[in-house]
């Protein structure tokens, strides 16, 4: 495993990280339970990953309960990273709503200490800017906590570079968490150069976007799970096959260097500019064992130039 030192802290994470949205289960993914998810992150632990990404909302506590639970026994050896600003009135999509405010930071991370079983998030972010509130106030809630020893860095997730530019008026963060992969190249234009010059952490999410990139569905798949729904990423229509077109090129590459599609995804990301991990979200031991194995080589020119110019960004 390759491990990267986090926007200028001390914290070396693993360039693959794991992504707890899927363990978490309902209702976003259907999973292969508790068992299976545990056996994911045990082998996870042993492939050498040691940063470990969830969210209070991944499976209303679900997921960080679940985390908290199996690497008990090995907390000093890993490094946590959760979220604040998404709270939810029920436990549906429909119940879901951004709070970025003081008094719920302060209630959102007694919950998540208790569910993960700790005393200390290492890394705590905010999870979408929350538009009613103003950055000062996130950021002196997030300031105020890791004074008392309850988080030690502070990062965010899918904010923008003038929201991030508010953010360090106030105070340091240390990591962006982003939608990036090969179909969603947005953040390279100005949101990495901007990272990159103030030392700003990138922690790709989605990856193989969302399974896509891993080659195993087509134009006709339906999904059923939040993917059909609309809420971030291309699952349907033009777009979806506009995708799907390119990643059956991806998979020819794949085929003629022997690797899967997933890994040539994988290894493309891992070795962008300015990024620091990838989270890969797995349903089982057998993914995560594929998807590590997509470290520890390079493409080549050739095999790199084709897919900049197949998955060429727009925009
Ligand atoms: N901050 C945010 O707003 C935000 C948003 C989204 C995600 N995230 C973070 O990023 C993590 C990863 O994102 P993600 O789960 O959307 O996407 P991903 O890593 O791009 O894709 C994960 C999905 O791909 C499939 N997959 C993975 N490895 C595979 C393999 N070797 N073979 C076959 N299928 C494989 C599995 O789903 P199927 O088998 O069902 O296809 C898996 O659930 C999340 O867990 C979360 O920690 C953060």
């Amino acid at each position: 495993m390759e491990y990267r030192k986090l926007g200028g802290t001390d914290l070396e994470i693993s360039a693959i990280g794991f992504g707890a949205w899927g363990i978490g289960g309902a209702p976003f993914w259907n999973n292969e339970g508790d068992a299976a998810s545990a056996r994911a992150l045990r082998k996870a632990l042993d492939l050498g990953i040691n940063f470990f990404d969830t969210a209070p909302v991944y499976g209303f506590g679900h997921s960080e309960t679940l985390i908290g639970k199996t690497l008990k026994p090995v907390r000093d050896k890993v490094i946590y990273a959760t979220k604040c600003g998404l709270r939810w009135s029920q436990k549906a999509l429909k119940g879901i709503s951004h709070n970025a405010k003081k008094s719920s930071i302060f209630e959102e991370i007694e919950d998540s200490l208790k569910r993960m079983q700790t005393d200390y998030i290492d890394l705590y972010q905010v999870h979408w800017p929350d538009s009613k509130t103003p950055q000062e106030e996130t950021m002196e809630a997030l300031l105020e906590l890791q004074r008392q020893g309850k988080i030690r860095h502070i990062g965010v997730s899918n904010y923008s570079v003038e929201q991030m530019q508010a953010c360090l008026k106030v105070g340091r963060i240390v990591s962006l968490q982003p939608e990036y992969s090969l179909v969603n190249r947005s953040i390279e234009k100005e949101t990495v150069p901007f990272c990159r010059e103030n030392h700003i952490g990138i922690i790709a999410y989605s990856p193989l976007a969302s399974g896509v990139l891993t080659g195993k569905y087509d134009k006709n798949t339906r999904f059923t799970d939040w993917r059909g729904k609309g809420i971030i990423g291309t699952f349907s229509g033009d777009g979806y096959h506009k995708i799907i077109d390119r990643v059956e090129r991806l998979k020819e590459l794949a085929g003629q260097a022997g690797k899967t599609c997933g890994q040539m995804a994988i290894n493309w990301i891992v070795h962008q500019p300015g990024l620091t991990c990838a989270l890969l979200g797995v349903k089982n031991d057998k993914q995560m064992e594929e998807n590590v194995q997509a470290l520890g080589w390079t493409l080549g020119s050739e095999q790199s130039a084709e897919i900049d110019r197949v998955f060429a960004r727009e925009g």
